[in-house]
């Protein structure tokens, strides 16, 4: 696709992380797990992601997005929560990426509030350059470097999710 400048990471090369992330997943964990996806940008990851854990999870969603405004404040606004009451149970929460830190800063106190008996987070990709916040990430898909990526789920203005692998985006598109 001509607005992609290069791909980082292929089709092929995802899986072969989902294969080992689930791997290690069902290692760690044993009984039910709670595996959240952030929407929508979790959900061709997490897709991949649960075919590979060999435990009898259960999936949910949540939608979030950081308040808008002059001010960047930092705060958090849930548009869907989950369905599944979250005490006393191990949770897996799902996210494309993890840049600031803010959302899964903000949802991991959420969940412990919640009387969650654990709270993990499972993250393709993180930039650890861009961090506000310390978020402690167990399983990571791959670090990147402060560029701008869509696909596999990420986008830019809601477009270029549904590509099969993770790009840089053309600085033509949003300049
Ligand atoms: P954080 O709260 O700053 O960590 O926000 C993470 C969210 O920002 C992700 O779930 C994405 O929706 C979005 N995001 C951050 N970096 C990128 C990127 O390079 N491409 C697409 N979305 C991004
Ligand atoms: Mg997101």
């Amino acid at each position: 696709m001509k607005e992609i400048e290069s791909v980082l990471f292929s089709e092929e090369v995802i899986e072969k992380k989902c294969c080992e992330l689930g791997e290690r997943i069902s290692r760690d964990f044993d009984g039910e797990v709670l595996v959240v996806g952030i929407l929508k940008g979790a959900v061709p990851f997490m897709s991949e992601l649960v075919k590979r854990i060999e435990l009898p999870i259960r999936m949910d969603f949540m939608d979030v997005s950081s308040y808008e405004g002059s001010v960047s404040t930092g705060k958090i606004k849930i548009l869907k929560d989950v369905e599944n009451d979250v005490r006393d149970k191990d949770v897996i929460i799902v996210e494309d990426i993890i840049d600031t830190g803010n959302t899964l800063s903000y949802l991991s106190e959420l969940f412990k509030l919640r009387g969650a008996k654990s709270v993990t987070i499972c993250s393709l990709l993180t930039k650890p350059s861009r961090r506000e916040k310390e978020v402690e990430v167990k399983y990571i898909g791959f670090e990147i470097e402060d560029y701008f990526v869509v696909g596999y789920g990420m986008d830019y203005n809601e477009k270029y999710r549904n590509l099969p692998y993770i790009g840089i985006l053309s600085e033509k598109v949003y300049k």
